[in-house]
């Protein structure tokens, strides 16, 4: 009997890709070691790097104008990131609020920087529904707008992109990254993960040389720091 797993997040694979990473497991592209097992820094794990990145590029239509960064910490540590980024001392970092996550992002924001937020859920006709992008109050004074379009445990879809004048646009896609097409070039960063359970990220950001990045101050710790952990430092 094949299981089907439906959740948002961790998905099902192909079974063609899971059956060639069980057989090179052992013996990875003839190397007589496990692709677990060699540096992470020799040539055919960096190669590795290069190609996935390549194929999620192919996949996504990311341009060059954007970093992608696979890192470490989870969604967790990517809510810490983005205030310790993109924050500005002169105005707060807005946070839009539809559920669970995009709440526990404002929360960890609030220990780097000032916080607004604006909750867009509402009652209609005595249904639990989302306002429509054109009904947020965002304010003109924002470092970043942050924002979660699938809210995984509540299971709130948004589909339409919010807009800013001057403040970046950060979306959380931990559980929707891939599901569906999206125009990247419609975002400043996206933060996201690979099956959930593997820890590493997806970061992209448009180059941090454009305005955006240079006004700001990025993170001191090393690892979370983008332009340290961008190619193009
Ligand atoms: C939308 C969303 N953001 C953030 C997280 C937190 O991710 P992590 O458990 O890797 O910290 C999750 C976790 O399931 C999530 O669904």
């Amino acid at each position: 009997m094949t299981v089907y797993n439906f959740c948002a997040g961790p998905a099902m694979l192909p079974p063609a890709v899971m059956e060639k990473a069980q057989a090179e497991f052992i013996n990875w592209q003839g190397l007589g070691v496990s692709v677990m097992e060699i540096s992470h820094r020799s040539k055919p794990f960096l190669k590795l790097a290069e190609e996935c990145e390549a194929s999620l590029r192919r996949l996504m239509n990311i341009s060059d104008e954007f970093e992608v960064l696979f890192m470490h910490g989870g969604g967790r540590g990517h809510f810490s990131a983005v205030p310790l980024n993109l924050h500005l001392d002169s105005a707060p970092g807005v946070y839009v609020e539809n559920g669970i996550w995009s709440v526990g992002a404002t929360k960890e924001g609030a220990k780097f920087t000032q916080v607004e937020s604006v909750d867009i859920r509402t009652d209609k006709d005595g249904q639990f529904d989302i306002l429509p992008v054109s009904e947020w109050s965002l304010p003109q004074n924002a470092s970043f707008i942050h924002y979660c379009p699938n809210e995984t445990i509540d299971g709130i879809e948004i589909f339409e992109v919010p807009k800013h004048p001057t403040a970046p646009i950060v979306a959380d896609m931990s559980s929707m990254i891939l599901s569906r097409e999206i125009n990247v070039d419609d975002f400043d960063l996206i933060y996201a993960g690979a099956q959930k359970k593997y820890w590493s990220f997806w970061f992209k950001y448009r180059n941090y040389s454009q305005d955006v990045i240079r006004k700001r101050r990025p993170a001191k710790a090393c690892n979370f720091r983008l332009c340290h952990r961008s190619k193009a430092k």
